[in-house]
C-alpha cells in the first residue's frame, strides 16, 4: 500500500505551468480555454438529462446518459489539466483520462452498434407522411366508424323494431296461450261434466237393466201364474160342466128315491090292508122286504143329499173370478179346501200323505165374505203347509209323521182360523220377507211366490182381516188368520 501511495505520489514530479514557463498569457489562455471546454462540457449533459427527463418517449435514451458522462470526464480531464498547472498530480490526471478514454470508447462502439438502428428511425418527413396518412386512415376509420354507427344505428333500429314485432308476438302468443288454457280448462270441465253425465246415464241404464230384468222376472212369474190361473180357470170351466151335468140326474135319482119311499110307506099301508087275505108268513116276509127297501130308498135319497151337495159346491169353485159376497159356514169351506189341497198334493205326489187334525167351533154360524177368494187363500196356506211337511218327510223318511192341524173359533164379531202343520218351518229371513210378491224358496216350477201375497191381499184388504205367521225352523208354521163375521 505504502508502495502504491509512493507510486502515485506527486512527488518528484514539477507542476505543468514550469512546461508554459509560466508565461501568464500562455497560462492563462489554457486556463481560460480548458474553463470554458469544461464549463461547456458540463453544460451539455445537463441539457442532455433535462431532454431525457421531459422526453420520456425518446429513443436510445440510455445512450445520451452515455454521452453525458463521457462528456462529463472529458470536463473534468480539462479541469484536471488546470490542476496541473500548479499541482503534478500526473498519475491522478492519467487515471483520469483513461477513465474517459474507456467511457468514450464504449460510447463510441455503442454508437456504431446504434447507428444503423437510428438510421432506421423515420426521419420528421417520413413522420410527417406517416401522420399524414394516418390522419387520412383516421378519417377513413371515422368515415367507416360513422358508417359503422350509421348502421349500428340503423341495426338498432332494426332490432328495435324487430324487438317491438317479437314482443307484440309474444304478447299475441301469450293472448293466444291464455285464450288456449282457457279453451283447455273450459274443455276440461266440459269433459269432466260429459263424463258425470255419462256415469250417471251409464248408472242410470244399470238401474234401467237392473229394473226391466226384475220386471221381467216378474212377467215371467206373472205368465206362469196366469197360465196356471187359466188351468184353473179351464179346470174350473170343466167342473161347472161336469157338475152341471150331474145335478139333473141326481135330482132324478134323489127326488124318486123320495117318492119311492113314500110308495113304499103306502105299500106297507095297503098290506096292512089286505092282511087278511095273505098268509101270515108271506104278511111278515114281504113287510120285512119292504123295511129293507125303504131302508134303502133312504140312504140313497140321503148319499144323493151329499152328492148333490158336494156338485153344488164344486159349482160353488168354479165359480172364477167372481168377487160375488156370500154367508158361508166357514167349518164347511175350510174342509172342502183342505180336501182340494190334499187331492191337489197328491196329484203331484202319490206317496204324499198326512195327518189331518180338525177342531172346528161349531158356536160359528155364518160368516160373511168372498166365497171364491177365500177359499183360494185357505187352499194356498194348506197346500203350502203340505209342502212343507212333504219336504220334511223326503228328508227325514218314515220317522216323520206329517201332521196338519186346523181350528176354528169364535170371537164374537170375528172368527180365528189356525192352520199348523209340523213341516220344515221358516227362518227369519224368509220370515221377513213374506209375504212380497214373487218371493218363493221352492225351485222353479214349483213355486210363484205369489201364493202368501195373494192370501193376505184377500185376508187383509179384501175382508179387513188380520195374518199373522209364528214359526220356528224344523218345527211348525202356524198361520193364524182373522176374519170379521161381516165384510168391510
Ligand atoms: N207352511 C209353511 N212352512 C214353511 N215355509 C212356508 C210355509 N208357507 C210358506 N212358506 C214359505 O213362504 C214362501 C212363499 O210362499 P208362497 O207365497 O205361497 O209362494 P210359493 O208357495 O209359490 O213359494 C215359500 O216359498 C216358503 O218358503
Ligand atoms: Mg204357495
Amino acid at each position: 500500500m505504502e508502495l502504491l501511495n509512493n507510486y502515485f505520489a506527486s512527488v518528484g514530479f514539477m507542476p505543468h505551468g514550469h512546461c508554459y514557463l509560466w508565461k501568464p498569457t500562455l497560462v492563462w489562455l489554457h486556463i481560460t480555454s480548458d474553463s470554458l471546454t469544461a464549463m461547456s462540457y458540463y453544460s451539455i449533459p445537463a441539457t442532455l438529462a433535462y431532454l431525457v427527463k421531459k422526453r420520456k418517449d425518446l429513443p436510445f435514451n440510455w445512450v445520451f446518459i452515455l454521452f453525458g458522462s463521457f462528456i462529463i470526464l472529458c470536463g473534468s480531464t480539462h479541469v484536471m489539466e488546470i490542476w496541473t498547472l500548479w499541482y503534478p498530480s500526473y498519475w491522478q490526471s492519467g487515471l483520469l483520462k483513461a477513465i474517459t478514454a474507456l467511457v468514450s470508447f464504449f460510447t463510441a462502439l455503442n454508437l456504431i452498434y446504434l447507428f444503423p438502428k437510428v438510421l432506421a428511425l423515420p426521419s420528421p418527413a417520413q413522420l410527417e407522411s406517416e401522420i399524414v396518412e394516418r390522419k387520412r386512415a383516421e378519417s377513413e376509420v371515422r368515415t367507416l366508424n360513422a358508417e359503422l354507427e350509421e348502421r349500428v344505428q340503423a341495426r338498432t333500429q332494426e332490432l328495435l323494431t324487430t324487438n317491438l314485432e317479437l314482443k307484440t308476438e309474444i304478447t299475441q302468443r301469450h293472448h293466444t296461450e291464455l285464450a288456449l288454457q282457457k279453451a283447455k280448462d273450459e274443455l276440461g270441465i266440459r269433459v269432466e261434466e260429459r263424463t258425470t253425465e255419462l256415469s250417471q246415464m251409464v248408472k242410470d241404464l244399470q238401474n234401467q237393466i237392473i229394473e226391466r230384468q226384475r220386471v221381467e222376472e216378474n212377467l215371467r212369474a206373472m205368465q206362469k201364474q196366469m197360465i196356471l190361473q187359466e188351468k184353473l180357470v179351464s179346470l174350473g170351466n170343466l167342473t161347472a160342466g161336469i157338475a152341471h151335468e150331474i145335478r139333473n140326474p141326481l135330482n132324478f135319482v134323489t127326488n124318486f128315491a123320495q117318492i119311492s119311499e113314500e110308495l113304499t110307506e103306502e105299500l106297507v099301508e095297503e098290506i096292512q090292508n089286505q092282511k087278511s087275505r095273505l098268509a101270515p108268513e108271506s104278511t111278515e116276509y114281504i113287510g120285512e122286504i119292504l123295511k129293507d127297501l125303504k131302508q134303502n130308498v133312504i140312504k140313497i135319497n140321503e148319499h144323493g143329499q151329499r152328492a148333490a151337495r158336494t156338485v153344488s159346491n164344486m159349482l160353488l169353485h168354479a165359480r172364477g173370478g167372481k168377487t160375488e159376497r156370500a154367508e158361508i159356514n166357514i167349518n164347511t169351506l175350510l174342509a172342502e179346501a183342505i180336501n182340494l189341497a190334499y187331492h191337489g198334493m197328491r196329484g203331484n205326489d202319490t206317496n204324499f200323505n198326512i195327518t189331518i187334525k180338525t177342531d172346528y167351533d161349531h158356536s160359528i154360524e155364518s160368516v160373511e165374505v168372498v166365497i171364491h177368494d177365500l177359499n183360494r187363500a185357505f187352499i194356498n196356506v194348506i197346500s203350502n203347509a203340505c209342502y212343507s211337511v212333504n219336504e220334511k218327510k223326503k228328508e227325514i223318511g218314515e220317522d216323520f209323521s206329517p201332521l196338519l192341524y186346523i181350528q176354528t173359533k169364535n170371537l164374537g164379531d170375528s172368527i180365528q182360523i189356525l192352520i199348523e202343520d209340523n213341516g220344515k218351518g221358516m227362518t227369519q229371513e224368509v220370515l221377513d220377507k213374506v209375504p212380497t210378491p214373487f218371493f218363493t224358496t221352492k225351485p222353479a216350477g214349483e213355486g210363484t211366490g205369489l201364493g202368501l201375497s195373494l192370501t193376505h191381499n184377500i185376508i187383509v184388504q179384501q175382508h179387513g182381516g188380520q195374518l199373522k205367521v209364528k214359526t220356528l225352523v224344523g218345527e211348525y208354521a202356524k198361520f193364524i188368520i182373522i176374519l170379521p163375521k161381516k165384510l168391510p
